[in-house]
């Protein structure tokens, strides 16, 4: 393992002869876009309220009108934020690959905003309004509890709470992606929640050139290259060190 500020060569080598990338994200990305990240004293959402308290689908049952003021509160705070350079960044790099995913733990539709087009939203959508019994396209309205137009069950917002499953679609997605890349970067995420933090080991086990974007890196085996940054800074040196090299 290797560690630095700067980008490794060896890194931005095997980014330049890579056909096949993928990425892994998390809160990390988006706190320089103003978004609270999970774990972190102080700032973390989780320091104020206990998850089990709110993203479970029993506390839902329990008092879906307290779940709901929390999620409309969080969708209030990233509605008024923007992308930020890493999201900038991650987008440009995608114009370079033949196969890009983008495989993003954040429910923020961030990179989205950021021009991300292969995206794989592993934890859900924080603005989608989904039907408990599963009817397709319910309506939205503003009331303190939302029920389903079609069939009058509970609307709950489109995130993945503890102790639910990954859709199967974005499990087989990223899965793949991880399995297949020449190159896995991942990003902002402190690695504690599966499975999305089995994906780079896959893509080690696979063959896979990995590399970690973290002021505090966790440094996990792993990781190739892990780069002790911010991602709105590394991300974009990450880019101006791929078009360095390919002046060259
Ligand atoms: P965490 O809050 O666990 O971790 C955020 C990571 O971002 C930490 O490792 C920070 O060091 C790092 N970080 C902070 N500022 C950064 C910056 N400017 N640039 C890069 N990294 C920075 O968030 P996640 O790992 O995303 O699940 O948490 C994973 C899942 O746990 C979330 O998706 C959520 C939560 O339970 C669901 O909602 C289902």
């Amino acid at each position: 393992m290797q560690g630095s500020t700067a980008i490794p060569e060896a890194l931005t080598g095997a980014l330049r002869a890579a056909r096949r990338v993928c990425v892994l994200t998390g809160a990390g990305v988006s706190a320089e876009s103003g978004v609270p990240t999970f774990r972190e004293a102080q700032t973390g959402l989780w320091e104020k309220y206990r998850p089990e308290s709110l993203a479970t689908m029993e506390a839902f049952l329990a008092d879906p009108a307290f779940v709901w003021k929390w999620y409309r509160w969080r969708r209030e705070l990233v509605a008024k934020s923007r992308p930020n350079a890493g999201h900038i960044a991650l987008a440009e790099l995608e114009r370079r690959f033949d196969e890009f995913t983008l495989v993003t733990q954040n429910v923020d539709r961030l990179h989205r905003a950021g021009g991300s087009q292969n995206i794989v939203e592993f934890h859900g959508d924080l603005f989608a309004d989904i039907c408990i019994a599963g009817c397709a396209d319910p309506a939205a309205n503003d009331d303190e509890i939302p029920y389903c137009n079609h069939c009058g069950n509970l609307l709950r917002p489109g995130v993945v709470w503890f102790g639910e499953a990954i859709p199967q679609q974005a499990l087989y997605r990223s899965s793949e992606a991880a399995e297949r890349c020449d190159v896995m970067l991942c990003v902002g995420t402190s690695s504690q929640v599966y499975p999305a933090a089995g994906l780079t080991g896959l893509a080690r086990q696979s063959g896979a050139v990995t590399a970690e974007i973290n002021p505090e890196p966790t440094g996990g085996p792993e990781f190739n290259f892990v780069i002790a940054g911010q991602s709105g800074l590394i991300l974009p040196e990450l880019v101006a060190s791929l078009e360095q090299s390919s002046d060259e």
